[in-house]
């Protein structure tokens, strides 16, 4: 019997109207466009309206997948939805997105990975399809994350956006096939980039708002070491998996955190700077639908031919962090 691979059939996201620039952030807190460039690459980032949520954004990215590809909602037969800023702890962003959508043959979960989100979603895909137990998984990464950040905080506040990303996943022809991929995690780190307040832990009160525990934390020099190591660690485990040398891969896909940590895994692997896909400069750090918007960017934007590899890099809190290799099997519409 032939084997069934998972494919990606399509790429879409969405980006919210407003923009922040640096400039706006100066206005904010005590910072500079100057400085924001230099140490993290960033140049603006793009900000849910009122009203604009997680699910309605995951729902705008994904239903331009369903319009471009024209397949059947009917088909569907799986909702998948990363994202750390879900609408509501529950029910899942996931079920609303499906009901949304009307994709009334579709099971729905979120699935947790932090920035990784995305990579370990496509992982899971893959698995699901590839076992027999699906056919068409419309996988979404959508964040908004400037409901959890803290604009008093300028060593965080300056690294956010918000936006969506959406894959179809199939087991017909696609654009790229998902080839090898290593996911990892270390909980020991979890202190070092983290929500505190809303979970069952510490969940709401007049004390945990006043303690500001329901925005993002960041230790940022340590989170900055760990993802270079991390990053790179889970490029070569799954370059070495592939069979494949830095050299094989036409375009590398990193998670889009910070200019400069791209950078440092650039060099590490010689990579030369047109085969890079950089978008944090435009939409800052958007954590799960990072690597979806720059996807997303590399089809629209570069050529593309058949056997090309790229390689995806991901990390986030956690800390989680993979690496995947994707191959063009098909046509980018
Ligand atoms: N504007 C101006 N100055 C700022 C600033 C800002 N927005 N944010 C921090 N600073 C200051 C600090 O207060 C510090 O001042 P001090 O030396 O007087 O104490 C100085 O800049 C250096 O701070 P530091 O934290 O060492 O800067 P950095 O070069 O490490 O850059 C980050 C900070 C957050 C940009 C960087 O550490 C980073 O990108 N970390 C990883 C973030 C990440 O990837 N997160 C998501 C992972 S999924």
């Amino acid at each position: 019997m032939k084997q069934r691979r998972a494919k990606i059939l399509a790429v879409e996201s969405y980006l919210p109207k407003k923009i922040l620039t640096n400039d706006d952030m100066a206005v904010m807190v005590d910072t500079s466009d100057d400085w924001i460039v230099s140490r993290v690459g960033i140049k603006q980032r793009h900000i849910a309206a009122e009203g604009e949520f997680t699910s309605t954004m995951g729902v705008r990215a994904a239903q331009k997948i369903l319009d471009k590809t024209g397949i059947d909602p009917a088909s569907i037969d799986m909702v998948i939805v990363t994202t750390l800023s879900p609408d509501y702890l529950f029910p899942s962003t996931a079920c609303l997105i499906q009901s949304e959508l009307g994709l009334t043959n579709a099971a729905a979960f979120d699935l947790q990975a932090a920035c990784s989100g995305l990579v370990y979603g496509l992982a899971t895909a893959k698995a699901f399809i590839e076992s027999g137990q699906a056919s068409n998984i419309l996988l979404i990464a959508s964040e908004k994350l400037s409901a959890f950040v803290d604009y008093t905080d300028r060593n965080t506040c300056i690294l956010f956006g918000d936006g969506a990303s959406a894959v179809l996943v199939t087991e017909g022809s696609g654009i790229f096939t998902i080839g090898e991929f290593v996911l990892g995690a270390d909980g020991t780190c979890r202190d070092l980039l983290c929500l505190p307040g809303g979970g069952a832990r510490n969940p709401a009160s007049h004390e945990t708002v006043d303690q500001k525990k329901h925005f993002i934390k960041m230790e940022g020099r340590e989170v900055f070491k760990h993802a270079v190591r991390r990053m790179e660690e889970a490029m070569e485990a799954c370059l070495k998996k592939a069979g494949l040398e830095s050299g094989d891969i036409s375009y590398l896909v990193p998670h889009q955190a910070n200019l400069r940590i791209i950078e440092a895994l650039r060099k590490r692997f010689q990579i030369s700077p047109e085969r890079v896909i950089v978008t944090v400069d435009l939409y800052a750090n958007t954590s799960a639908s990072s690597i979806g918007i720059a996807l997303e960017h590399l089809m629209h934007n570069h050529p593309l031919a058949l056997h090309d590899k790229v390689l995806l890099a991901v990390f986030g809190s956690g800390f989680t962090f993979g690496s995947m290799v994707l191959e063009v099997t098909g046509e980018v519409k």
